[in-house]
């Protein structure tokens, strides 16, 4: 009998401490939704105490998913306990989900305490956490650099005190796979209640190991894995949950898991725009040339038999092509039939926002097809009321010329019109939005690709601006792909004039 692997996915909670990713709470919903189809076991929806945003979206999440346990993290304080219990106690299957440092660099530098203070510190936010919840998970951060002896005393005393998961965090991504398989060898021989709950382990990819670290400590003995779709998460990010799930499904026989593979693209699609963060074209699994085939020895193999090149068949992880596709002439049955196939049950006004694009947008290229539409509904799902919006704009460029740039955006019911030289098409608009508003922003990432084929495809952009030492993104799509550039940078500027109180 295989052994069934726990897939606790935290994308929503450690991949959205990526800068830029912060996601508002239908989005969080709509991808806890999918992560639900996807058959993860355990949702980490946030981590309340942040923000009172985050709580409300933990808590629309808890409400309105009923699969998975839903899970919330929380530093070993009451108030932060409290603030969580609130969020999450409407799920179906709540999971407290408490963290302190077992490292000495943690404990002395970071929390100024000692091991006897930080392990006390932990039993009692266990304890407490227990009188709301049974299913309570501790996390002894930094594990991977902690006294092995300490790790020992904090994970029996944390079981003792009633915790139902022990989730071994490599946080820095310092650890190699052979030194993490003994680690988590030992602690089951050492532990000796670690029968008493469930062993997990949460990577994170500094050195490029998280997933083999994470498989390592699975062959080990570890029941959950934490991860996050596309690995995306703090710093070099999390280990990936496709890839760990494709390496058990692909070559681990002995272990098993609940996820849907099918829906793996979808998935990663989604979280890629939801949280601005492109896929590198070679990312195992998800990337767009995983599946390629380029030099023509391989694309005759291929046509011989696929196995010859292709250890996974393409559509175990949902890549499929969607046929039907939607013109001008669509009606708002048709748009919502087709988005409701796409997973998209959405609200009528933004409906309405999403059918209003979908025709501006069909207007200037002749056929919509699942991926133009599913980039049009997750940008309008992305928008912030706009502070100023594009009204016209005109470009001039070419291999001799000084690329111009002149914009009219509206602010409240006033026209502002400037115009803006630069060094490219692309830099003028910029140039010429940060004139009429008056924006001090860096430039930190730009991001512009075709979404599908052709040259009439959709281009969708995607911007990065850091205003005061805040990140704020943008993204936008348009068969011009200048036009494309102006709307993300302006829907970047919006998020940052919507806080500011422009
Ligand atoms: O990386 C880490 O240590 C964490 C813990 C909170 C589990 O994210
Ligand atoms: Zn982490």
């Amino acid at each position: 009998m295989p052994r069934r692997i726990y897939i606790f996915d935290t994308t929503l909670r450690d991949g959205e401490q990526v800068p830029g990713a912060k996601l508002n709470t239908e989005q969080k919903l709509i991808v806890a939704k999918q992560l639900e189809k996807l058959g993860v076991d355990i949702i980490e929806a946030g981590f309340p105490a942040s923000s009172p945003g985050d709580a409300r979206a933990v808590n629309l999440v808890a409400k309105q998913t009923k699969g998975p346990i839903v899970a919330g993290l929380a530093r070993c304080l009451k108030n932060d306990i409290d603030i969580l219990w609130e969020s999450i106690k409407d799920a179906k299957r709540p999971r407290i989900h408490v963290f302190l440092a077992a490292s000495d660099i943690h404990i002395e530098k970071k929390l100024r305490l000692d091991r006897q203070r930080a392990l006390e510190m932990a039993i009692t936010a266990v304890k407490y956490a227990k009188k709301y919840c049974n299913d309570v998970e501790f996390s002894p951060e930094d594990a991977t650099r902690a006294d092995f002896d300490y790790l020992c005393k904090v994970v029996e005393g944390t079981i003792k005190a009633g915790a139902t998961v022990i989730n071994i965090p490599d946080t820095v991504g310092y650890t190699i796979p052979e030194e993490f398989s003994e680690l988590i060898r030992k602690l089951i021989g050492r532990v000796p209640n670690i029968d008493k709950a469930i062993l997990s382990v949460h990577c994170h990819n500094d050195l490029g190991l998280a997933v083999a670290n994470s498989i390592a400590a699975i062959r080990s003995g570890a029941n959950q894995v934490e991860c996050t779709i596309n690995g995306i998460g703090e710093r070099a990010g999390n280990a990936a949950l496709e890839e760990i799930v494709m390496i058990l499904k692909t070559r681990l026989e002995n272990f098993e898991t609940n996820i849907f593979t099918p829906e793996i693209y979808a998935t990663s699609r989604l979280v890629s725009r939801m949280m601005n963060i492109p896929v590198q074209p070679n990312k195992a699994i998800v990337g767009s040339n995983a599946f390629a085939h380029s030099a023509g020895i391989h694309q005759d193999g291929i046509l011989k038999d696929r196995r010859t090149y292709e250890i996974i068949r393409p559509e175990d992880v949902g890549l499929k092509k969607h046929l039907l596709v939607l013109t001008a002439r669509s009606g708002r049955a048709a748009v919502r039939h087709r988005l409701s196939e796409l997973g998209y049950e959405l609200s009528d006004d933004m409906f309405e926002k999403v059918y209003q694009r979908f025709l501006a947008v069909a207007d200037r290229k002749k056929e919509i097809c699942a991926e133009d539409l599913k980039s049009i509904v997750e940008i309008e799902l992305t928008k912030v009321p706009e502070v100023y919006s594009l009204l016209r704009m005109q470009v001039m460029s070419g291999n001799e010329t000084l690329p111009l740039a002149a914009l009219t955006l509206k602010k409240g019911d006033k026209l502002i019109t400037d115009a803006s030289v630069g060094n490219g098409p692309v830099d003028a608009v910029f140039r010429c939005i940060n004139r009429i508003t008056g924006l001090n922003a860096t430039l930190i990432d730009f991001d512009l690709k075709a979404i599908t084929k052709g040259t009439d495809a959709l281009g969708e952009a995607m911007v990065k601006i850091e205003v005061n030492g805040q990140v704020f993104a943008g993204r936008a799509a348009s068969p011009d792909v200048i036009e494309a550039a102006a709307r993300a940078y302006l829907n970047a500027a919006n998020r940052y004039f919507a806080i500011s109180k422009q």
